[in-house]
Order: C-alpha cells, then sequence, then structure tokens
C-alpha cells in the first residue's frame, strides 16, 4: 500500500508491480488520519509494516515577521503526522507477526541546513521519537530509522538533477541492501550521510554546519 495527496503520482509508483495498492491520505489532516487508518486495517488486516515518509520541506527567513502557515504546515506533516499514524496503528501493528514502523528523518537531523530551520527541527524531533518508540516497543514492534543524504528526488523542485546530491537509484540500491542485512540495523544509513550523522562525534559538527549553510 502506498498512499499520498495525488492518486496520479502513486500510480505512477504502483505501475507494473504486484501487489501493490494506492490511497489517497492528507497527513496534514488530522480527521484523514483516524479514518484511513481504519480504512487500511479493515481492507488488510494482515498490514504489519508502517513506513512513515511523507514530507515538506521549506526554506524560511527567520529575520523578520513572516506568516507561520508553511512552518506549521512543516510540523504537521513531518512530526505529527507519524506521531498520529503511530497512534492509530500500534495497537494493531503490536497484534501482528514481524511488526515493523520505519521512521523517515534525514541527515539534516543530525546537521542543521540554515536555510531549512522548521524542517531540520521536525526531522531532529522524529530522530528522538524513534529512539524513545523503539525502546518502549522493545520485543513488540522493530523500530527502524531511515536518515537519506540529499537524493535527487522532485523533493524540492529542481532537485532531481542537481548535482552533487545522490543518484535516486544508486540511494535506493545501498538501502536496500542494508535492508537485507540479516539483522536490519536500528538506522539505515547509506555511506554518503554518515558524515552528517556522526559529524558531531567526530568533531566536525561546526564545519558540517558551516557547509551546509552556503546551500
Ligand atoms: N530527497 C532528499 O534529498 C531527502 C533527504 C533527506 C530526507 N528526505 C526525506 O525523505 C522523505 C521522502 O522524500 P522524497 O525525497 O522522496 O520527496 P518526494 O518525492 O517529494 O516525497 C514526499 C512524499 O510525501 C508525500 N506527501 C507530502 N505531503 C503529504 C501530505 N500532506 N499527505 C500525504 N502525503 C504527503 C508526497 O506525496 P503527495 O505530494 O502526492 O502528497 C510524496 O510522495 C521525506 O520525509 C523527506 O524529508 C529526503
Amino acid at each position: 500500500m502506498v498512499a499520498g495527496r495525488h492518486m496520479e503520482a502513486l500510480e505512477e509508483t504502483i505501475a507494473g508491480r504486484h501487489d501493490i495498492h494506492a490511497v489517497t491520505v492528507d497527513v496534514n489532516d488530522r480527521n484523514q488520519i483516524g479514518a484511513f487508518t481504519v480504512r487500511m486495517i479493515a481492507k488488510h488486516p494482515e498490514l504489519n509494516v508502517l513506513i512513515n515518509d511523507a514530507g515538506i520541506m521549506r526554506r524560511e527567513e527567520l529575520t523578520s515577521k513572516r506568516d507561520l502557515d508553511e512552518a506549521e504546515q512543516t510540523i504537521a506533516i513531518n512530526l505529527l503526522a507519524p506521531i498520529r499514524l503511530t497512534n492509530e496503528l500500534i495497537s494493531h501493528l503490536i497484534s501482528q507477526p514481524d511488526a515493523t514502523i520505519v521512521n523517515v528523518s534525514s541527515g539534516l537531523a543530525f546537521v542543521p541546513m540554515s536555510s531549512t530551520p522548521t524542517y531540520n527541527t521536525t526531522k531532529a524531533a522524529i530522530h528522538s521519537y524513534t529512539v524513545s518508540l523503539r525502546e518502549q516497543l522493545k520485543g513488540k514492534v522493530e523500530v527502524i530509522e531511515l536518515a537519506p543524504p540529499a537524493v535527487q528526488t522532485e523533493f524540492i523542485p529542481g532537485q532531481s538533477t542537481r548535482e552533487g546530491y545522490m543518484p535516486l537509484g544508486a540511494f535506493i540500491d545501498e538501502t536496500m541492501m542494508l535492508f537485507l542485512q540479516q539483522s536490519t540495523p536500528r538506522e539505515i544509513l547509506v555511506q554518503r550521510v554518515c558524515f552528517l550523522r556522526w559529524a558531531e562525534r567526530n568533531g566536525n559538527f561546526d564545519k558540517a554546519v558551516e557547509m551546509l549553510g552556503t546551500h
């Protein structure tokens, strides 16, 4: 099952694949989330994996007063939606064999890019939330964090051809290899993201903040 707001994009994703279904939901709308999860469990009672992937990223200028609509939407989609979806599905997931939750964070959870402060904050928060979730669900549901580096998708318009960003195919291949490891790592980290993930531990934090500041 893949979900998002635009059926056209979802249909493109599932085209030619077996046994994948597309369904629309806007996770920015808290009222849709409850109804959506009830429908999903009724239709797919064997559902045992939740991947919290939906996200948006906006540039923000903090030096003068502004409308906070986009910042609040970023928090709702990137942070509140995974918390809400997990909450709605948790009793069901605990009742299923081999249940897993995957939360998609970002390298920017570990080193902020100064032009996208609210985005970085939601990703740092989802990292922290995932650590607690993993502890509380130990032995019941596996909890994995997937922290991508900058990847060539249309996350920001034009990004899919941006030089220096990781090609999508290479990212998927390396990510799937990590998932296929005998014991799945609690954090899925392709090589490219390790500089950010371990910047603080390795004494590179200030250098990394400065480097990202030029993006
Ligand atoms: N690409 C990167 O460089 C990068 C780096 C680090 C982390 N990430 C993370 O990876 C995840 C996926 O990003 P991506 O690169 O694959 O970009 P993407 O292609 O734009 O994917 C974002 C997805 O989120 C969905 N979405 C956005 N708002 C939604 C809403 N209100 N309700 C339901 N679905 C919603 C979008 O579908 P609709 O628009 O159809 O709703 C889209 O499928 C995000 O969490 C992002 O933060 C990406």
